[in-house]
């Protein structure tokens, strides 16, 4: 079987056919950042107008990258949210027009379930069950995942998601969007030691975070450094912030991995969405949680930031399952998963 994945969440339009025996047969990626990157953030209806531009001729490239004609495809998986609701409908209404047209079964995917699934992809896929650590843009969530469609939350962040901590953060040090992967880079040069965050919420029980606490006292302690070594803040200073922060987050998401594995005794730990390619927290949760037997499993960088590899995949499992959707299309900007 067949499916053709497409993503249209967000900020990235994408396409990928997934082959239910032979895995991943092609997938292609159109970011928007350097459409949005001069707003400092990503603008909604930019995004679904560039969409509409992009989203056929990726299916058509992907086709041919796969050598694959559309009359074998299968079904059409499409991201039915959580998302942008202008650009979720571009994807929706393309995806379920093609489904019909070619007299194909079509089913709209949670963003969120492909992001989860996403390291699923790899040589070696992570055995269920396992906890899930969802780490975007958006959302910061674990995840008791039992089996496909059988999620448990365990626990969310109660403010900003980590993604957006790393993106207002980054901002905040004067570097452009999106910041994360920015941040990172910088934090590469910062020295160990001269400034500490907090870890939010790690003193009291309980699986839920907090990160809009934590842009705040980067803010404060810029500031402070700029009173005290003057504006614009020397590079070593802010290389060094970034350092603070990116340590304070990757500890905390590792306190509170430890505590979901313990509660629900599960050997397997997979990191998923966009703050997971974060090279901090991939080596320090690895390293932590092997010297407690568990192994800790993540995609390849470009899976986890939104592709539609995940959300074929996510598609096909559902298919398999037995799932099928109306002629109606679904977007649904909120989603809980
Ligand atoms: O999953 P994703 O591509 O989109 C959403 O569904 O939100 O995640 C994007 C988020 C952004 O906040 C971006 O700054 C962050 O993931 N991100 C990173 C890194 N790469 C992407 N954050 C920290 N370190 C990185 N290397
Ligand atoms: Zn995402």
């Amino acid at each position: 079987m067949i499916v053709l994945g497409i993503e249209t969440s967000c900020d990235e339009t994408a396409a990928a056919l997934y082959h239910s025996e032979q895995g991943l047969l092609a997938h292609q990626l159109h970011s928007q950042i350097p459409l949005h990157a001069a707003y400092g953030g990503v603008v909604p209806e930019l995004a679904s107008r560039d969409h509409i531009r992009k989203t056929l001729p990726l299916i058509r490239a992907t086709l041919a990258a796969a050598d694959c004609l559309p009359q074998q495809v299968d079904a059409v998986a499409y991201t039915a949210g959580p998302g942008l609701v202008g650009a979720l409908l571009v994807g929706a209404a393309i995806g379920r027009s093609l489904a019909w047209s070619w007299g194909k079964p079509a089913i709209g995917v949670h963003h969120l379930e492909g992001h989860l699934l996403a390291p699923m992809l790899e040589e070696n896929p992570p055995p269920l069950p396992f906890v899930a650590l969802l780490v975007s843009g958006g959302h910061t969530q674990l995840v008791d995942v039992r089996a496909i469609g059988d999620y448990q939350l365990l626990g969310e962040s109660v403010d900003d998601a980590a993604g957006e901590a790393f993106d207002k953060t980054a901002k905040l040090l004067g570097l452009p969007y999106p910041g994360g992967p920015q941040l990172s880079r910088l934090a590469q040069q910062g020295h160990p030691g001269r400034y500490r965050f907090p870890r939010p919420m790690t003193d009291r029980p309980g699986l839920d975070l907090s990160f809009s606490g934590l842009k705040t006292f980067a803010l404060n302690t810029l500031r402070q450094a700029e009173s005290e070594h003057g504006t614009p803040l020397p590079q070593q200073l802010r290389a060094d912030i970034a350092l603070a922060f990116e340590q304070a987050v990757v500890e905390t998401l590792i306190i509170k991995c430890r505590r979901a594995l313990h509660a629900t005794g599960h050997r397997h730990l997979v990191l998923a969405g966009g703050v997971s390619a974060n090279q901090r927290l991939r080596q320090g949760m690895a390293e932590v949680l092997a010297k407690e037997g568990v192994t800790t499993h993540y995609p390849r960088p470009e899976f986890c930031t939104d592709n539609a590899a995940m959300i074929a995949y996510a598609g096909w499992q559902r298919l398999r399952l037995g799932e099928s959707e109306p002629l109606s299309f679904k977007a649904k900007p909120r989603w809980a998963i």
